[in-house]
């Protein structure tokens, strides 16, 4: 069910019955020479469309740019200061509750928008806008995490995962016929975070972080996929059931 898709009368019915909208958000930035720049947002919004299908509950435009600076070294990625984030999150937030919605989640794939997202949040209360605001990432869940970790073990790393890729290789398997495929090391190198863009690329210089990406396959991505739409519809069925004040 897209907002894109309705009038907005079709709102205003959906509005009689329901108040919850989830927003999709992800970042545009270098997921390694072997996975796609659209990574992360690729990912929420698959996740937040399945479930927005299989429960009947509204699903906005995806958010695809996010608070990505320490890939600004690669080519391709496109960040947002965090405040600016900040502004465009909570101007969203705004816009869904003065139509009438009241529980507003967000279904992240990039750990970059937490804090901003947290933070927007808690201004908007310090405004005494009402409602319920949240985020809540694919990864999030435990059966979730365990599934990425089953499937891939100590090659999972911490950027341009294999099980990222595997989401996206799921989703779009076209786009992988011109990605790397070349077997390389995972080093494990000693950081500080966060890092300026230069700096992540002189630690991580081609965009992996302790990862194994050409791991990545389409069914992995549709056995993790099933398990984090599985934990989104566990979740929104809480979410439901909050009195909202
Ligand atoms: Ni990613």
């Amino acid at each position: 069910m897209l907002l894109e898709n309705l009038a907005y009368t079709e709102v205003e019915d959906y509005l009689k019955k329901k108040d919850i909208v989830l927003i999709p958000i992800g970042s545009v930035e270098q997921h390694s020479p072997y996975g796609l720049i659209g990574t992360d947002f690729i990912i929420s919004e698959a996740v937040a469309r399945a479930v927005g299908e299989a429960m009947t509950i509204l699903v906005a435009p995806t958010i695809a740019y996010g608070v990505s600076p320490h890939h600004m070294a690669f080519k391709g990625t496109v960040s947002l200061n965090p405040n600016t984030m900040m502004g465009v999150i909570s101007d969203i937030v705004q816009s869904f509750v003065a139509h009438g919605f009241k529980r507003i989640l967000f279904v992240n794939g990039h750990g970059g928008n937490i804090t901003p997202l947290k933070t927007a949040f808690k201004q908007l209360k310090a405004e005494n806008i009402p409602g319920y605001f949240d985020v809540i990432s694919w990864y999030d869940s435990n059966k979730v995490r365990k599934a990425c970790k089953d499937a891939f073990r100590d090659k999972e790393g911490r950027h341009a995962t294999p099980s990222e890729v595997s989401l996206t290789k799921f989703t779009r398997p076209a786009e992988f016929a011109t990605k790397a495929v070349d077997q390389k090391t995972v080093a494990k190198p000693k950081y500080y975070w966060p890092l300026s863009g230069e700096e992540m690329r002189s630690v991580f210089p081609d965009g992996r972080m302790e990862s194994a990406p050409w791991l990545a396959t389409e069914e992995k991505g549709r056995l993790i996929m099933a398990k984090a739409v599985e934990a989104l519809e566990k979740k929104i069925k809480e979410i439901i059931k909050l009195k909202i004040l």
